[in-house]
């Protein structure tokens, strides 16, 4: 048993898509397509995936910062669309066709919109749009899914949270995104012997999974300010009690690293009482959707962010983290910058490219600073702008960086 136990923690090589984490100089990336370069330049393959709602709007706005912030520094993009979710229901009745799923294993990143709408909600489960963004975070193995959560100092006031709460909350949520109850088994709905319906679920991780969500997220930490709190349900759930086991016992590796175990019921007040106690957060799939939702609206809006899923050796896949919307959808009221965070996101984590994400991160400072808003996060005094306007703006922005810099 012991034995066994050692061989499960022993450290591993850190995997190259993850490697970004540490900050260290980033590997080279590992899919780079030399052969069909321009001299000097590196060319990457990307899938979009626009998806449904105003998924398309965001993602055609993401992909043009993309190109110009990585053509400023070398960079060659060929980008292949393909459909998911409702669009592909749609299309070819399934809501992830086998061609997307190859050609998203094809690529070096895959940046996707959103998936969903009311047109699909009655669908049966398996022709459900939401069942294929599963089967593709399953299908690229992303275990590890990173969602940031920061206010920044332009929005403090787009909070819901009092000015002193909000103000320099700077938090990562590290959510394990393909196991517990979104895939365990046994599920169903059944019959009971009494003839009554039971809908059922299974909350259920191995050792490996959670040990390796868990160096995901000490990594991150040790990067960031040192501090990691594991949230779970081990006053009630044995999958928790696992959960905390592990976690504690891998913490003897990062002795830099301050561990605190949190319940979940905690954790949802505490975010809103004080989300400055919190720097890394590592939670199973469940907690992780449902915290980093919480999370996004102390900074302003959900609209803001963006996240990376991650695997130890594939593609990873980026999405900003909120939804569909499709109450807005195609009438340029979305909020881009999630999206375009995610493209910055891909950049760094996903390409090693940090240089170019850092384009567009300060670009998007840039189009804030100079006082641009989408609705979701106007307050008075600033410039109301429509989904497009706020793509060019931080194109824009992009640009007078490098003339800055010339
Ligand atoms: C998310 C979403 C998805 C999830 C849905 C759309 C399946 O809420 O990415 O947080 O529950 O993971
Ligand atoms: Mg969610």
């Amino acid at each position: 048993m012991a034995a066994a136990l050692q061989t499960n923690i022993r450290p591993v090589k850190f995997p190259a898509t993850l490697r970004a984490l540490t900050k260290q100089s980033s590997p080279a990336p590992f899919r780079v397509r030399c052969a069909a370069a321009s001299p000097g330049k590196k060319r990457y393959n990307i899938t979009l995936l626009p998806g449904d709602g105003i998924g398309p709007e965001v993602i055609s706005i993401a992909k043009n910062v993309l190109q110009q912030a990585g053509s400023l520094e070398g960079l060659e993009f060929s980008f292949q669309e393909m459909p998911v979710g409702g669009a592909a229901l749609d299309l070819v009745g399934v809501p992830l066709p086998e061609e997307t799923v190859s050609a998203a294993k094809e690529s070096d990143a895959v940046l996707l919109g959103a998936i969903g709408g009311y047109k699909w909600d009655k669908n049966e489960k398996h022709l459900k749009p939401e069942t294929g963004l599963l089967q593709l975070r399953a299908g690229l193995k992303v275990f590890a899914n990173l969602r940031p959560a920061t206010v920044l100092p332009q929005l403090v006031d787009a909070s819901t949270l009092k000015r002193e709460v909000a103000e320099g909350v700077d938090l990562m949520v590290v959510r394990e995104l393909t196991g517990g109850i979104y895939f365990g088994v046994p599920r169903g709905i059944k019959t009971n012997e009494n003839g009554e319906e039971v809908g059922y679920n299974t909350e259920v991780y191995a050792a490996h999974e959670i040990d390796r969500i868990a160096r995901v997220a000490f990594e991150t930490a040790r990067k960031r300010r040192g501090k990691l709190c594991s949230v779970d349900k081990a006053n009630v759930l044995d999958a928790s009690i696992l959960w905390r086991r592990r976690v504690t016992a891998l913490a003897a590796e990062y002795p830099d690293v301050e561990l605190s175990h949190m319940y979940v019921d905690n954790a949802a007040m505490q975010l809103v009482r004080d989300p400055k106690q919190f720097d890394t957060i590592v939670t199973n799939n469940i907690f992780g959707d449902i915290l980093s939702d919480e999370a996004s609206m102390i900074t302003g809006s959900i609209g803001m962010l963006p996240s990376a899923s991650l695997s130890d050796s594939g593609p990873g896949l980026f999405e900003p983290i909120h939804g569909s919307a499709p109450d807005i959808a195609g009438q340029d009221k979305a909020n881009p910058l999630a999206t375009i965070l995610s493209a910055a996101m891909l950049l760094k984590y996903g390409l090693g490219e940090e240089k170019a994400a850092k384009r567009i991160e300060d670009a998007v400072l840039g189009a804030l600073n100079k006082g641009f808003r989408t609705g979701d996060i106007y307050s008075a005094g600033t410039k109301l702008v429509g989904c497009k306007e706020m793509g060019e703006e931080v194109l824009k922005s992009v640009d007078s960086h490098v003339q800055a810099s010339v």
